[in-house]
């Protein structure tokens, strides 16, 4: 049975993940956040203790991650990744993880294990896959690509609101540093870096909608 990949690749908080879920929910593919990878690291790595005194201990990390894993719920109708097991939520999208994902994601053996946790996970399938490297590296020929983008200010804005909305005591000039540092670090980190794959289709969604911009998505598949 031929499966479709749908790579949806963009900076921090330009709606990739909202989009991604609608997406895939309308086509009856499966959601694969890999964000939400490169985060549950981050806070394995916090709550573990290989972050100490702000030093990743590279070398304790890279031997205790060879042992994880991530999979699938069983759970019928929708389905939620595990890491270990366990389901993450709203821990994982804290400001404190948002501050270190990027760090985290810069490492090569980080990069390699979730990549090759990726490719077996969408075996499954057909697949929606929102991050930062989809359409470059982990599917470079995916079916369609999509890179989305957004004005910095706009983009702090819906994570201020997100975060204030899940009672997290932040200041949005926190966060619109956040969103800069990490489209930075993203962008220029050496391995994988994020990029716009030139067959990726760019949607700017400064001032569109949810709803505006799922439907030039699904337009773009269906066409
Ligand atoms: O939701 P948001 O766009 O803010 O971020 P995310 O998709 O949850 O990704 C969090 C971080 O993980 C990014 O800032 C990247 O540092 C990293 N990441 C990555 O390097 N590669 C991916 N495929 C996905 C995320």
């Amino acid at each position: 049975m031929k499966t479709t990949v749908i790579a949806v690749d963009g900076f921090a908080s330009t709606g990739k993940s909202t989009l991604s879920k609608r997406l895939a929910k309308a086509l009856d593919f499966t959601y694969m956040d890999t964000g939400y990878m490169y985060r549950a690291v981050s806070y394995f790595a916090l709550t573990t203790d290989f972050i100490q005194e702000d030093v990743i201990q590279e070398q304790a990390l890279e031997i205790a991650l060879s042992e994880t894993s991530f999979s699938w719920s069983t759970n019928a109708d929708s389905k939620q990744m595990l890491f270990n097991g366990k389901a993450y939520g709203d821990e994982l999208r804290t400001l404190e993880i948002s501050s270190w994902v990027s760090r985290i994601a810069q490492l090569g053996f980080v990069r390699e294990h979730l990549v090759n946790q990726q490719r077996i996970l969408s075996q499954l399938g057909s697949v929606v896959m929102d991050g930062r490297d989809i359409g470059t590296v982990v599917f470079p020929n995916a079916d369609f690509k999509f890179f989305l983008i957004a004005d910095p200010k706009v983009r702090a804005q819906r994570r201020f609101d997100e975060l204030q909305a899940k009672g997290e005591d932040v200041l949005f000039e926190e966060i619109l540093k956040n969103v800069i540092d990490r489209d930075h670090q993203d962008s220029t980190r050496a391995i994988s870096p994020l990029r716009k794959a030139e067959d990726a289709v760019e949607i700017d969604t400064t001032s569109f909608s949810v709803e505006e911009v799922f439907e030039q998505m699904l337009s773009a598949v269906k066409a």
